[in-house]
């Protein structure tokens, strides 16, 4: 097999090099190869049950009794299994003698090779190379040579579709599907496997088919949950055997019926040789990179780095399907059982927006298709207007439902990324047929949330948690209040966009609006309470929390879970879990002097644990524009590696928020883009020291710009 990749630059290759089955499960996470659609974690072919197979569909969730509903792991497809003359090559059984995975996110694909010593003593080598294709949505290949190094015999290659992890790989333990059908689809065919999904009904079939060079005999096997296909064949000595799997899958999402098309998009694929579909793979990996691609110079840690968060959210853009959004965990595992957050918006968003519009944009509309459910949570509220939920799935509706007390910026964080999003591509269609409607709809319902307080002669949000989860149920959150305000002021402006569209009348109607609310909206904005920024020159994050005891971050608590459960006591502490002011300066740069948000940084920064990793990435952004680049830039590695570095945990999945927030601390942070009063992009550079250029290309308004920054110089060109 042809191995160009040998030659590539360590910065683009994630390397495994001993097998550890305690650290399987990090490195399928970090193996994972996705293309939009789906995502397979990255298991062992050959033993996949060593760690936790993954395969997702995105869209394909399932309901939970009692519980949030979940994306389902559907039929791992990945096995293919060897056997040499009685033995398996079975790593925890026999002697691995070389051992090494890796990751090529230059060609979006995954190597495998092992020299194995059976326990008669006889040396394999196994070769393997592994894609979802990038450009064709419904095909897995996993492809490679065997070689006999030392000996002579028979061999069989067996490779399943295996719906155990349908049944007992999910979240929530709970088994996902019904109707299992399985069968052969003849010689030289293939096997398939398909099922529906018990409370969704979705119907998902997938079909595969193993090949290999050699003249072999075959067999399938169907077993209760599995299909099998082997091959048995003659091993000569030294002499490598190629082989193939090639697997098609759909579901009822995509088409009426997914067992006929995964059948005849398998028989098309099977027609084209493996190294023809990897070409074209690599191709359509080099167009996303030569869109996306962040180079650092002068530090191969941190280009790695830029280039891992970078492979992983790119490998999860989808234009092709505005139903799905992305999980905080992406396509990558289970882990928070596939919902997706604010995460999406402010952290994801923005790297779509900037590289791949049409992304952005099928992003964005999934909200809008939720944006009744969202209506419905607004009115459960008794507020008026779209309140988006915590989580969302399938459905907006705010599943584990909470009056107040928790968090409701997230409604707002739409209305902003739409507003970004409408900002950095001109796309006026979009705004006026949707987005507008977005954030008009999030901005009414501010109108219902606030309250007049007498005494401060404003409008409070009370009950109300900011982005940090260890201060719940506070006053005023800096955050929160300010982005209610945005949301307000930018509804209002959309109501005069629409007027001036002549488009306004005809959504007033349709959503019941007097013609001069948005005077009210913007009434309301200009009354909205800020914290005070005195005599500390910043904003206190909520009210009184400059009495809680003033503590510093303990940098060795270790991440935990997001419900909101208190972090040893720490409520009655200045400490926090994540970035909650500094959010707000770095999400409004021009509303804030710099010193008021530099002094914000350095308050704030050391009373932050980072227990989240959307924490860093935005501190980082935010010390880089305010001058504080050497801290900015440690943040930011730490940040950029928080799924591979020695403390690394992510067994469940990658951490999606901050791939997009390590994007953006490099373009809005260590670039300093800023957008101009006049609307236009335009970079004040603050760059790490020992950063000898950082070069990136980013999409405005239809246009490719080159930015190419070294040291004391810029240019910035269209390309
Ligand atoms: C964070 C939230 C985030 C969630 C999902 C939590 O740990 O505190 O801000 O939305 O994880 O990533």
């Amino acid at each position: 097999m042809s191995d160009d990749a040998l030659n590539t630059d360590q910065d683009w290759l994630m390397e495994e090099s001993t097998c550890n089955p305690l650290k399987m499960a990090q490195w399928e996470t970090l193996f994972t190869l996705a293309n939009g659609y789906c995502g397979l974690r990255g298991s062992l072919e050959t033993s996949p049950l060593l760690g936790d197979p993954g395969f997702f569909v995105a869209g394909v969730f399932d309901t939970v009794e009692g519980g949030k509903d979940e994306l389902v792991n559907l039929p791992a497809w990945v096995g293919l299994e060897l056997n040499m003359g009685g033995f398996d090559l079975d790593i925890t059984e026999g002697e691995v003698l070389n051992y090494r995975r890796r990751l090529n996110m230059r060609s979006g694909t995954l190597e495998c090779k092992i020299d194995y010593r059976d326990p008669a003593g006889r040396t394999t080598r196994w070769e393997s190379k592994r894609l979802v294709g990038i450009n064709k949505p419904h095909l897995g290949m996993i492809w490679g040579t065997i070689t006999p190094l030392d000996y002579s015999d028979k061999a069989t290659l067996t490779g399943s579709i295996d719906a155990w992890s349908t049944k007992y790989g999910s979240d929530s333990g709970q088994n996902h599907y019904e109707d299992l059908e399985a069968g052969d689809l003849g010689e030289g065919e293939g096997i398939e496997l398909g099922l529906k999904t018990s409370g969704t009904g979705i119907l998902v079939a997938e079909a595969a088919r193993i090949e290999i060079e050699e003249e072999s005999s075959r067999s399938v096997r169907v077993e209760d949950d599995l299909v099998a296909e082997s091959l048995s064949f003659q091993m000569k000595e030294g002499i490598p055997v190629s082989f193939s799997k090639k697997v098609s899958f759909f579901t009822s999402r995509d088409v009426a019926d997914p067992a006929e098309k995964a059948r005849k998009k398998l028989k098309a694929f099977a027609k084209l040789p493996a190294e023809k579909l990897a070409e074209e793979h690599r191709r359509e990996w080099a167009k996303i990179w030569a869109d996306s691609d962040v180079v650092i110079e002068g530090d191969p840690r941190a280009q790695k780095a830029a280039r891992f968060n970078i492979f992983h959210l790119a490998s999860l853009g989808n234009s092709r399907d505005d139903r799905v959004s992305l999980g905080a965990k992406g396509l990558h595992g289970n882990g928070y059982k596939g919902q997706v957050f604010w995460d999406t918006e402010q952290y994801m968003v923005p790297f779509f927006t900037y590289t791949c519009p049409e992304a952005a944009k099928a992003l964005l509309k999934y909200r809008y298709n939720l944006l009744e459910d969202a209506r419905s949570n607004a009115a459960r509220v008794d507020c008026p207007g779209a309140r988006f939920p915590w989580n969302s799935s399938f459905h907006g509706r705010e599943e584990q439902f909470k009056a107040f007390g928790w968090q409701d910026h997230q409604t707002a964080d739409v209305a902003y990324a739409v507003d970004s999003y409408v900002r950095a591509t001109g796309d006026r269609e979009f705004y006026l047929d949707s987005g507008a409607e977005m954030i008009i709809e999030t901005g009414r319902f501010w109108t219902g949330r606030v309250e007049w307080d007498a005494d401060k002669r404003a409008y409070v949000i009370t009950h109300i948690t900011g982005s940090d989860e260890i201060h719940t149920s506070i006053e005023n959150n800096a955050l929160t209040n300010y982005l209610a305000r945005f949301n307000l002021l930018r509804a209002a402006r959309a109501v005069q966009d629409l007027r001036e569209a002549g488009r306004w009348d005809k959504l007033r109607q349709r959503l019941g609006l007097e013609d001069d609310e948005d005077e009210n909206w913007r009434a309301i904005a200009k009354d909205i309470y800020m914290t005070s920024t005195e005599p500390q020159g910043f904003h206190e994050q909520f009210d009184s929390f400059f009495e809680l005891e003033d503590r510093m971050a303990d940098r060795s608590m270790k991440p935990v879970e997001y419900t909101g459960k208190v972090l040893g006591g720490l409520e009655e502490t200045q400490v926090n879990k994540q970035a909650d002011t500094a959010l707000l300066y770095y999400l409004f740069p021009d509303d804030f002097p710099d010193e008021m948000r530099r002094k914000g940084f350095d308050y704030y920064e050391p009373r932050t644990a980072h227990c989240s990793s959307l924490s860093r990435s935005i501190y980082a952004a935010l010390g880089a524009q305010v001058g504080r680049t050497e801290e900015a830039y440690r943040l930011w590695l730490k940040g950029a590696e928080v799924d591979y570095d020695e403390e690394a945990s992510c067994d469940g999945g990658i951490h999606a928020a901050s791939l997009g927030g390590a994007w953006q601390a490099l373009v809005f942070g260590f670039a300093g883009m800023q957008i101009n009063n006049d609307g236009s992009p335009v970079f004040e550079p603050n760059l790490p020291s020992h950063w000898k250029r950082l070069c990136f290309r980013i999409q405005w308004r239809g246009e490719r710009m080159k930015v190419d920054l070294r040291p004391g110089t810029g240019d910035v060109s269209s390309q």
